[in-house]
């Protein structure tokens, strides 16, 4: 039955109930549904408005409702939406009391307090689904320390550093991402709760109460803003969209560094994929389609932002559409974060390949115009004489790490003979030590701080 029956003649067309209809994706809100209600019959009955009771009667309902679902007992069909599936049920369990249910309160109210439970609950899985990742990123750079890598800048090699600073720029990124989502949870744990359709309502309700039973910080203050504010909906859709960005980064340096091109990385065979023609390909689908997702991702937000962009106050049935994509990113997310751990996880470095890599392609002349500027000679003559060095170099096939000495002098007396040493790569990225800097000194450093920055949200 709808809960709205009693005003109409005649029964909505088949195909408008179908569009209509939310319960074949809100039925998702149950568990909060429930604990909403009984903190709402709670209240009712604890401010004199229902008998003591009825508010027993309705909890005990309730529950068996709660359990039953959860047990598989009752499935969940048959009504509008899950507001009206609950309080159906009810009053065909206890009667007259469960009519009681829905005094003070309205579904407006009740969808807006119900997903932002279910919101909150979602980022307490974020956050430790991405402490996870986080976890398993800085360990790998902590393993890695004494090896090192090329740094790329245009996808050109640039300088050498310490391997290890590679997974922890991911492991800031994702940390980043923890820390977003603790700071949104906080921002929208306020409860809409008792702002009724609209206009609040005049029953001596006490929306303290409901709000300490559900742990929300504070009750909304303005109950048109209450019932129509989906803020929150788009900001953990922008933040499941920056998480999909970092994670979507990571699968391209993956993708690109397992190539027999650069050939750092190995990707596990459990999370590697074969071709059906081509009998020696090894490809990386997994780190493809989690770049895929991103764009699904992505489209969730634009579609809540251009939504709620012209909702005239207060609540609009347009607001219905706020659920499916945050479901879907929500699942999306989570998947990708727990699968990306472990394939994280199962990676292997070829620390050969990546220390010939280093020193390649005059990664290390930096360093050479470097050690000129310290022995006195300013820094732009020094990068302009190590550009001819560079030059040199290729026009006679030679690298900067087998010219001797004595080479290095016939384009500049500054240099002494431990430029050889200088030039090698390790020496490149262990030099680096500045805050935040490449060398492993620097890498140590910072994952003692990201182990730090990271308990914070280990519960
Ligand atoms: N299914 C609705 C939603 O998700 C519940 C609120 C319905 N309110 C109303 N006035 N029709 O938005």
């Amino acid at each position: 039955m709808k809960l709205w029956q009693g005003r109409f003649d005649a029964p909505t067309a088949a195909n408008a109930d179908l569009f209509n209809d939310s319960l074949p994706f809100d039925k998702k809100l149950w568990r909060v549904d429930i604990t909403a209600s009984i903190a709402h019959a709670k209240m009712l009955a604890e401010c004199n408005i229902i008998a003591l009771e009825e508010m027993q009667r309705i909890v005990a309902g309730l529950e068996a409702i709660y359990s039953d679902i959860e047990n598989g007992k009752l499935e969940i069909c048959g009504a509008e939406d899950i507001h009206s599936f609950v309080e159906n049920e009810l009053v065909s369990r206890i009667g007259e009391a469960g009519k009681k249910l829905h005094t003070a309160r309205s579904r407006n109210d009740q969808v807006a307090t119900d997903f932002r439970l279910y919101v909150r609950e979602s980022y307490d899985a974020v956050i430790k689904s991405l402490g996870a990742l986080v976890t398993v990123l800085v360990n790998k750079a902590q393993s890695n320390l004494k090896f090192v890598m090329p740094g790329y800048t245009h996808l050109r090699k640039a300088q050498p550093m310490c391997a290890g600073h590679f997974f922890n720029a991911y492991a800031e990124m994702f940390l980043r991402d923890m820390e977003r989502s603790e700071s949104s949870k906080q921002r929208m744990n306020v409860m809409p709760l008792g702002s009724g359709a609209l206009a609040g309502t005049s029953y001596p309700i006490n929306r303290n109460i409901t709000c300490s039973l559900l742990g929300f910080l504070r009750p909304c203050e303005n109950s048109l803003d209450g019932v129509s504010d989906r803020d929150f909906v788009a900001e953990y859709l922008f933040n499941a969209s920056m998480i999909a960005a970092h994670l979507s980064r990571l699968c391209e340096d993956i993708i690109l560094y397992s190539t027999e091109e650069f050939g750092y990385f190995e990707i596990a065979d459990a999370y590697s994929t074969g071709s059906s023609i081509m009998p020696q390909k090894k490809n990386p689908d997994i780190p493809e389609l989690m770049r895929g997702k991103t764009g699904r991702v992505y489209g969730h937000l634009v579609a809540i932002l251009t939504t709620i962009k012209a909702i005239p106050l207060a609540y609009n049935k347009d607001l219905q559409e706020d659920k499916e994509g945050l479901f879907d990113a929500e699942t999306q997310i989570l998947n990708c974060l727990n699968i990306m751990a472990e394939m994280m996880d199962s990676i292997t470095l070829k620390t050969e390949k990546m220390a010939l890599a280093a020193e390649s392609e005059f990664a290390c002349a930096t360093d050479v115009a470097d050690y000129m500027a310290k022995h006195g000679v300013p820094f732009r003559t020094a990068h302009s004489v190590t550009g001819k060095i560079v030059r040199w170099c290729i026009e006679n096939n030679r690298t900067l790490q087998n010219m001797t000495a004595e080479e290095y002098r016939g384009f500049d007396g500054v240099f002494g003979d431990d430029i050889v040493e200088i030039v090698k790569a390790k020496a490149c990225a262990d030099a680096r030590v500045s805050f935040g800097g490449a060398s492993s000194y620097s890498v140590k450093q910072n994952v003692k701080s990201i182990k730090k920055r990271l308990k914070k949200y280990i519960k």
